[in-house]
């Protein structure tokens, strides 16, 4: 076991244990409020001997991460603290979130869509709390602080913003868009099983499990059971096999490994013979040479805008930026009055060009070469204009992005 730390919000520091090899797929592990990540050891090891990399999270103003001077324990820092780390992170981690934890984790996922992670666990997060359930938390808290000799801080406890954590969570749920596990102690008295059932509905997809004899701390209860269920978990729904592509096997695998190439977005484009105007979305485009001034793209034999491509003397490479994500879609679909619906104008060199594009390439058919199922198609550029200010629309594992500087 190793020790690592992350930048959490406003630069806070957040202390953490790796366990495992950094070659196998990451967990991280977040623990409940008045806890520390001392609560894992046990499941940490397990799931790092069945090949796993485990981190696991002191929360701020818990164990050895930063005690905000602030004092700033509102529901939001602690979102923002695991965004920030699972920014910092090699990989979407399966995130296990105990209690306060699990709130924390399940808004930082389901408030910014799908990407964050590759798996949820909720261990205990309960959706509701009752006053007499809070008192008893609370209790169990500041008792846990006094024996803890000051192992979070108890400003927390003023602080806290236990509505808009609960609030935030139930809203998040729906959103969430990941393998999910939801697990309750049974002897949990925190944790009522009809309103767990009720969120577990909420999460599209999610599974529920109890562990036995075990309490609202389940994964320190019971560890045994905890890491066995959440391994079961993890195999199941996601698995630590990487995909594999072989000559002859399933092209969809081929398609998401080429996926992790990322790229921009084009719109190749040029005129028909009776003066119609034709395009496809293309990210196949790549420069080839700068003497003599060549570029090529792939074009699939199957496009409609293929004959047209073909026997064009000249076409044009739009280079979308972040504001032309319609225009990519517009371009990609069939049947959609393509031109219509954009602005557009004729260049120079006798190619439809898309107005205000990042970039556009004015080109002469140099050659056409086969390449299996597409064309490539190769240009001479004749004319480039370009808006150098703009950031570019991306395409990454079949997904739109931006550009992001950390
Ligand atoms: C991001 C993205 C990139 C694409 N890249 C290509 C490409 O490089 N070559 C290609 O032939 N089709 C590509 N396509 C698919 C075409 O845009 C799509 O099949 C389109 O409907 C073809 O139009 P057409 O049949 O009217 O020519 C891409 C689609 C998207 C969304």
């Amino acid at each position: 076991m190793a020790h690592t730390q992350f930048k959490g919000f406003a630069g806070i520091l957040l202390r953490g244990d790796v366990y495992g090899d950094p070659d196998d797929p990451l967990v991280l592990l977040v623990h409940g409020g008045g806890q520390t990540r001392d609560i894992w050891k046990e499941t940490a090891s397990a799931l790092a001997r069945a090949g796993r990399q485990v981190i696991a999270l002191d929360l701020r103003g818990h164990g050895e991460s930063e005690w905000p001077d602030d004092g700033r324990y509102d529901f939001s820092a602690y979102v923002e603290d695991l965004r920030a780390v699972l920014a910092q992170l090699p990989s979407r981690p399966v995130i296990v979130g105990a209690s306060l934890g699990g709130w924390v984790a399940a808004a930082a996922v389901g408030e910014e869509g799908a990407h964050l992670a590759s798996g949820l666990v909720l261990a205990d997060a309960p959706p509701d709390l009752d006053l007499t359930n809070i008192r008893a938390a609370a209790g169990v808290l500041r008792a846990a602080s006094e024996t803890a000799k000051g192992a979070w801080d108890p400003r927390m406890l003023e602080r806290f913003q236990l509505e808009d954590a609960l609030a935030r969570f139930k809203a998040a749920a729906p959103n969430i868009q990941m393998p999910v596990l939801f697990v309750r102690g049974a002897l949990s008295d925190i944790t009522d099983p009809v309103s767990a059932s009720r969120i577990v509905e909420q999460i599209p997809g999610a599974e529920y499990a109890e562990i036995g004899d075990a309490g609202h701390v389940v994964a320190a209860d019971r560890a045994d059971l905890f890491s066995a269920t959440l391994l079961a978990f993890m195999e199941r729904r996601v698995p630590r096999f990487v995909p594999e592509y072989r000559s002859g096997s399933d092209a969809r695998t081929l398609r998401e490994a080429l996926g992790c190439f990322a790229t921009g977005v084009t719109v190749v484009t040029a005129f028909e013979k009776d003066g119609e105007p034709v395009g496809l979305t293309a990210n196949s485009f790549t420069s080839v040479s700068l003497d003599p001034p060549l570029l090529l793209v792939c074009v699939a034999k199957t496009s409609n805008s293929l004959k047209a491509l073909e026997a064009a003397e000249h076409f044009a490479v739009n280079v979308l930026h972040i504001g032309q994500q319609p225009a990519s879609r517009l371009f990609s679909k069939p049947g959609e009055e393509r031109f219509q619906q954009t602005p557009w104008k004729r260049g120079r060199h006798d190619a439809p060009l898309l107005s205000n594009a990042l970039a556009n390439f004015e080109c002469r058919r140099h050659q056409i070469h086969d390449g299996g199922d597409h064309i490539i198609l190769v240009g001479e550029v004749l004319r480039a204009n370009f808006d150098p200010r703009r950031d570019p629309l991306l395409y990454f594992r079949g997904k739109y992005r931006r550009l992001h500087f950390s």
